[in-house]
């Protein structure tokens, strides 16, 4: 399959580009750099030396022979979007670049709307981008466990059946998000089901819970193909700042 990873260069991105190239797909990674530029306005970095996305590719050609395209710009900027759909006609749409830290969107009020901005007008934007150009493209969607917050009942898989005076019907579940960034989640959530139901689009929206780990079979070939790990306070999980360095780095 033809398959456009946006947020290629990032934490899930990367190691997913490599895999999906290594199974034989024809991959290309759209994504904007601004994970990096965010380390230097935080005084941060990965905890792991990260080298640059153009030698990333040229390492993963030169050991593997496959070629992995790049495309450096935003999903914010459809002209820049709809010339990558029409050029890579792709068969689906592995969609993992939003701002994607409950605490940056909650620095203050200019961090809030720049993560609302990004992850809301990003993925509207591609949702318009596969209707016009590769409407029978899947979307796969990286939404978060967070959307539903912590509800005292057992969360279903995306709806619940509800009887409310007399009547039944099957609803979305309720979500309650505990950051302006869950909330751009659930804004995408709610495009992506409209989108769906009107355009006929196919999409998998994951409520995916925390990733971690760091290596991958494809990302241990080489330093040069080292995934980025975060363990600052801001992009740095409990999981992967607690835990990780210690089991998987001794
Ligand atoms: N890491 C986790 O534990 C986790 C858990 C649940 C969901 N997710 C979701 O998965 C996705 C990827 O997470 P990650 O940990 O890899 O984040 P990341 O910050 O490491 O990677 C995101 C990438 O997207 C790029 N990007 C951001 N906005 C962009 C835009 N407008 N246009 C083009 N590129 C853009 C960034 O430069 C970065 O390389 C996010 O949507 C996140 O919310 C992650």
């Amino acid at each position: 399959m033809k398959i456009i990873v946006a947020g290629g260069d990032g934490f899930c991105g990367w190691p997913t580009a490599l895999y999906l190239s290594k199974q034989g797909h024809d991959v290309a990674i759209i994504d904007n750099m601004v994970r990096r530029k965010i380390d230097n306005e935080l005084h941060s970095n990965s905890i792991t030396p990260i080298a640059t996305l153009e030698e990333r590719v040229a390492k993963w050609k030169e050991l593997t022979g496959n070629e992995i395209r790049t495309y450096d710009g935003d999903l914010t900027h459809y002209d820049f979007l709809r010339e990558v759909l029409k050029q890579e006609m792709p068969d689906a749409f592995v969609h993992f670049a939003e701002q994607r830290s409950a605490p940056y969107s909650m620095i203050d009020r200019e961090h809030a709307v720049y993560t609302q901005e990004n992850n809301v007008s990003g993925t509207l934007n591609v949702l318009y981008g596969i209707k016009e150009f590769v409407p029978d493209c899947h979307l796969i969607k990286l939404g978060t466990m967070g959307e539903y917050g912590t509800p005292n009942i057992p969360i279903e898989e995306g709806y619940i059946e509800i009887e409310h005076k007399g009547r039944k019907d099957v609803l979305p579940f309720p979500k309650q998000p505990g950051s302006f960034y869950h909330l751009s989640k659930v804004h995408d959530s709610h495009n992506i089901t409209f989108a769906c139901k009107i355009w006929g689009i196919r999409a998998t929206d994951l409520n995916q819970g925390v990733v971690y780990g760091l290596d991958t079979d494809e990302t241990q070939m080489d330093p040069v193909l080292t995934n980025r790990l975060d363990y600052d306070d801001v992009f740095g999980t409990a999981l992967n700042r607690f835990i990780i360095p210690v089991c998987n780095r001794p």
